[in-house]
């Protein structure tokens, strides 16, 4: 069981880029086990708050807070806190194959290469291991990403738009992973199935600013979020 100072909270986030306010005040409890959808329009912030937790970006106010600690990210010490994250998009080194990719995601301990190999099967590339990101499919780059960030057993998996550009296949092979990866996971989504399918309780940012929280029922019927998205769309 999870006592409610376990796992990560964000308290009154704040960020601004000169004038633009990209994160308006965000405080948010990731409890342990939970899968956790962060959605909003294009430009709300979901990215951002995913750098600040993972200390590319710094907040001018608020804090964080790992099992009830003051928690202050950097990149480097990501793994070692239990935090792995995939990029928006592919973020593969271009000059590595596939499983050195993976490789530099292992955390620790013995045979790294059989951890790797494991996270590679478990994402279903094995065949490519010797192969170079740059020349597979794009669905493949985005398996490699997750598999660089599982490899390392992460206490939280952040997952930035896990489904951009995939197909309905790829989707369901990408739900059935996120719901058996038996980890905390913080989903940053537009694909709506997916996020409505998946998570235990969904944040929804709109120009910075968080405007609901609850589960995906809620979420869905929430006129306030509906409404975020057909102002976007205008
Ligand atoms: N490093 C930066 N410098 C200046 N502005 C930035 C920076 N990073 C993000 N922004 C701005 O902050 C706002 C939030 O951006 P962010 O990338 O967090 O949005 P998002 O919700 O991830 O959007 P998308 O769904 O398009 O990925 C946007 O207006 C963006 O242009
Ligand atoms: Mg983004």
């Amino acid at each position: 069981m999870s006592t409610p100072d376990q796992g990560l909270a964000l308290h009154h986030l704040t960020v601004r880029f000169g004038g633009l306010l990209a994160l308006d005040d965000v405080s948010l409890r990731v409890t342990p086990g939970r899968v956790v959808g962060i959605i909003g329009p294009n430009g709300a912030g979901k990215t951002t708050l995913f750098n600040v937790v993972c200390g590319f970006v710094g907040a001018q106010a608020g804090s964080m807070t790992l099992d009830g600690r003051p928690f202050r990210a950097r990149p480097h010490h990501l793994v070692r806190h239990g935090i792995a994250r995939t990029l928006q998009g592919v973020g593969q080194f271009n000059g590595l194959s596939v499983l050195e990719n993976v490789l530099a995601g292992v955390r620790s301990g013995r045979k790294p290469e059989q951890q790797a190999a494991a996270a590679l099967e478990r994402c279903g590339i094995a065949e490519h291991a010797r192969q170079m990101p740059a020349t597979l499919p794009y669905a493949v780059r985005k398996r490699v990403e997750l598999a660089r960030a599982l490899v390392s057993k992460p206490r939280i998996l952040m997952l930035d738009e896990p489904a951009g550009g995939l197909d309905t296949d790829e989707i369901r092979w990408l739900e059935t992973l996120i719901r058996e990866a038996d980890t905390t996971v913080m989903l940053v989504e537009h694909h709506m199935d997916l996020v409505m399918s998946v998570c235990d309780e969904i944040l929804v940012l709109d120009f910075g600013k968080p405007i609901a929280f609850g589960p995906p029922d809620t979420i869905r019927n929430d006129p306030k979020v509906t409404d975020a998205y057909l102002g976007a769309a205008a």
